[in-house]
Formats: structure tokens, C-alpha cells, sequence
């Protein structure tokens, strides 16, 4: 048989057969716009539905209108449309149990599902259950107390005897902002009283973390497992306060740099070492079904990485600076992970630097307008745009959101890469638009 036949019939059994994948995407923020981009991009997906998506999800599959906390309408819409998996972005369907509902619902167990149950979950939902996770596994981490309500006069006490900075965490999911850092131990004292009292963070400060201030450099690793084995992903460096020079209010990020240049190979090895495999093997011992990804929230303290968070997701914008480097097939890789088949699975990855830079409105994180047009979006060409924070509205972009648009840029090291985010940068535009202008800069040898 002539080698073209031969290969057609290949691509014909391969595509033809069950491979062929119908997917939900779950989410609609720059992280699902990249996800739905390698997705898309994937000869194994017939389809893509992306649920509530965004205008740049929209440009890789059909967006659904669905209430995604509402697991029965969202399981009726998986069956109604044949669909082979369920693919999860953000943490509360997570933390809410949406991969338990699947996992146990009739009629639902042969859907594939990526994302961990509710007790894997559990790692980002509650502080505390993560600090006593690590605390059995031996994991390191900053020491701690937590203190209910009932407790406040314990952690009052427990403040005045530790040495400032004190950090407070809220327990429960608070949208990224529930982490307190303070010199102060009255304004330490008073943050506690009033998260205990749920007055700062409503229900998720009920139960309060105070741990350790960790002084070192971060940065997250991010890894894919089926609850066994797991594959490493890039690392990332995230800039989470608004301002340049990491100055004023925490954000969800305003940009990223993987890989992180400071994470040579000995400290790599450390990460999985100390904090990668005992997770894993955690998880397993204790009988947590996991498949999905783990971002690691790192502090490195001389050398040493203790976990400062777990997440049960990829980061944002972590995600539209990772995902464009892993050179596999990414929806292969997300089925092998579903299938419990990750062992045997070789994660490639570009060895590039990809860098992303957050657009944002005018007053993020506090108030801001939306509606606003955004011009300049048309030709990408030596850059990818990821749509965060970003709606169409009678045929034309408008913002939607505090990050609205992520630029990701890849080149062969930093100084580049910032190069052209930048010089992309001024060619968008929008009322307000804010981004930092050194995302990187402190990487830079
Ligand atoms: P999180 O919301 O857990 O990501 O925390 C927000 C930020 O607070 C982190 O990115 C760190 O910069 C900082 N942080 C959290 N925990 C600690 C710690 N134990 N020591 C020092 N900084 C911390
Ligand atoms: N960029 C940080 C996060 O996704 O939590």
C-alpha cells in the first residue's frame, strides 16, 4: 500500500474512531480563553462549547448560557449534546463539587471529567485544610495557628507573642484578596477581630489563618495529575499588586514570566522532592480523588521552597503565559489525564520565554467603567491576545472586566519578549487602560 493510503486510513481510524472529542470548557476569564485556544487548535476535538466563555472564547468554540453552579442543568446540556468531557477553569464549581455530582450522578460516569472532587479541592477552599494537609505530609510551609470566632482571644494572644510582619488569611475562598499582611500588630490584632467577625471577608473569614512571614523570593509551579503519577507543567512568575514595583493593592495578576529564570534545575528538583511528590502521594494516601491541575504558590527561603498556597486550577494569567509553551497536544494530555493514563505521557515543552501583560481598566482592583470600546485588536501577528474582560457589543469590543485583555509574547528571552508586549501594548487601546510597565524587569540578568 502506498505510503499517502496507508496514512489517510490512519488519520481516518485514529479521528474516526472515539478519539474524536466533544468538550466543555467551563469558565469564561483569560485562563478559558486559553484554554479553549489549545483546545481548539487540537485535531481531536470535533467540538467545543465553552460555558459562560467570553468574546475570545467565542473565537474557538460555541459560547453556552449556562448557570455553572447549577451542576443539574449543566449535566442535562453534557448529555443532551453528546459530549465526552467536562474540562474545569475556575476553582468554585470545584470547591462546590461539581466533579463529585459527575462522578456520582447516574448516567454521567462515562463523561471524562478534569477537575478534582470536592476534597481535592478542599487544598484551595480552605487554608486550613491545606496547613493540616502539609502539616501531615511534612510539606514545608510557614508555621501557623487558625482561630474560629469562638477563638479570637487565643489569636489575639498568639499575635502579640509571634514577631511582625503577621500574615492572616481568610480560610475560605475570598477571590484572591483574602490574604492580609500587616506590621502592625494592633492592625493585625483589629484585621483579625473584624475577619473573624466576618465583617472583612464575610463566610470565608469565619475561620482565619496566621502564619509565618516567609521572606524570599516566589514564584508557582504548576503540575497535571490523575491522581497517581502527574507531569510537570512551566513554572511562572506572577506580579500580583497592581502597582510597578510590586506596590499597592493585590489583583488577580498583572502579568506573568515562564519560565521562571531562577529556578535552575537543583531547585526544580527540590520543588518535586519536597513539595510536588508528598502532595501527590498525600492526596493518594488519603484516598482524595484528584485529577486536574495543582499550582503550587511558592516561597523560596534561601534556597528552600515552602508552599505559601495551593490552587486547584491553572493561575491567570499564568495560564496564557504556560499554555502557549507546552508544545503537546493539549487536549491529549488533558484525555490521558482523565483516563487515569498520565504515566506514560511526555509533556514537550518550548524552551522560549513567554511573557503576558495584563491590559486593565482604569481603577482595578477597586471601581471601574465597563462598556468601554477597545480599539486596535485586529491584526495579531508576532503575538497572541487572550480576552479576559472582554464582551462584543453591537460588532464591536468592549471592555467587560477589571484585566481585559492579556498580550502574550514569545521570544527567545525576557528583554525581548517585554520589547514587543510593549510596543503591542500601545497599539490597544481603550478609555482608562492601565498596565504595568515592568513585568519582568526584575528578571532581567
Ligand atoms: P495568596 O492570596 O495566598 O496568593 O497570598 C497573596 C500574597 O501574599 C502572596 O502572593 C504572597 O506575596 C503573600 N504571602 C502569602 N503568604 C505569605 C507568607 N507566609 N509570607 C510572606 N508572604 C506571603
Ligand atoms: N494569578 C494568580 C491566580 O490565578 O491565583
Amino acid at each position: 500500500m502506498p505510503k499517502t493510503v496507508s496514512l489517510s486510513w490512519f488519520i481516518l481510524f485514529i479521528f474516526g474512531s472515539k478519539l474524536l472529542m466533544r468538550i466543555l470548557l467551563i469558565g469564561g476569564g483569560g485562563r478559558e480563553h486559553a484554554m479553549a485556544w489549545r483546545i481548539s487548535q487540537s485535531p481531536l476535538c470535533e467540538t467545543l462549547y465553552i460555558a459562560p466563555g467570553n468574546a475570545g472564547t467565542a473565537l474557538c468554540g460555541n459560547n453556552i448560557d449556562l448557570e455553572v453552579l447549577d451542576f443539574e442543568k449543566v449535566a442535562e446540556f453534557v448529555v443532551e449534546n453528546k459530549l465526552d468531557m467536562v474540562v474545569v477553569g475556575p476553582e468554585e464549581p470545584l470547591v462546590r463539587g461539581m466533579c463529585d455530582f459527575f462522578a456520582e450522578a447516574p448516567g454521567l460516569q462515562h463523561i471524562k471529567f478534569v477537575g478534582p472532587s470536592a476534597a481535592g479541592a478542599m487544598l484551595e477552599g480552605s487554608k486550613a485544610f491545606a496547613k493540616a494537609f502539609m502539616e501531615r505530609h511534612d510539606i514545608p510551609t510557614a508555621a501557623y495557628r487558625s482561630f474560629t470566632e469562638e477563638q479570637l482571644d487565643e489569636g489575639l494572644e498568639y499575635i502579640r507573642k509571634i514577631i511582625p510582619p503577621y500574615v492572616l488569611k481568610a480560610d475560605g475562598l475570598a477571590a484572591g484578596k483574602g490574604v492580609v499582611i500587616s506590621n502592625s500588630s494592633e492592625e493585625a490584632e483589629r484585621t483579625l477581630t473584624e475577619m473573624l467577625q466576618g465583617k472583612l471577608f464575610g463566610e470565608a473569614s469565619k475561620k482565619v489563618v496566621v502564619e509565618e512571614f516567609l521572606d524570599g523570593r516566589e514564584m508557582s509551579v504548576f503540575v497535571i495529575t490523575d491522581g497517581v503519577n502527574y507531569k510537570m507543567l512551566p513554572s511562572a512568575k506572577d506580579y500580583k499588586r497592581v502597582g510597578e514595583h510590586d506596590t499597592g493593592p493585590n489583583t488577580g495578576g498583572m502579568g506573568t514570566v515562564s519560565p521562571v529564570p531562577f529556578a535552575d534545575d537543583k531547585l526544580m528538583e527540590r520543588i518535586e522532592e519536597r513539595i510536588i511528590r508528598p502532595t501527590i502521594k498525600g492526596l493518594r494516601e488519603e484516598a482524595i480523588p484528584y485529577c486536574g491541575f495543582i499550582f503550587f504558590g511558592l516561597m523560596i527561603v534561601n534556597g528552600n521552597p515552602n508552599v505559601i498556597e495551593y490552587n486547584v486550577r491553572l493561575g491567570d494569567p499564568e495560564a496564557e503565559a504556560i499554555l502557549p509553551r507546552i508544545q503537546s497536544d493539549f487536549l491529549e494530555l488533558l484525555h490521558n489525564c482523565s483516563t487515569g493514563q498520565l504515566k506514560s505521557y511526555q509533556v514537550e515543552t518550548l524552551p522560549q520565554t513567554a511573557l503576558t501583560l495584563m491590559l486593565c481598566s482604569g481603577g482595578y482592583p477597586g471601581v471601574y467603567e465597563t462598556g468601554l470600546e477597545i480599539k486596535g485588536l485586529e491584526k495579531e501577528s508576532g503575538y497572541k491576545l487572550f480576552y479576559a474582560g472582554v464582551k462584543k457589543q453591537n460588532g464591536k469590543y468592549v471592555t467587560a472586566g477589571g484585566r481585559v485583555i492579556g498580550i502574550t509574547v514569545l521570544a527567545a528571552g525576557i528583554e525581548e519578549a517585554r520589547k514587543i508586549v510593549y510596543d503591542t501594548a500601545s497599539k490597544i487601546d481603550f478609555k482608562g487602560m492601565y498596565y504595568r510597565r515592568d513585568i519582568g524587569k526584575d528578571l532581567l540578568k
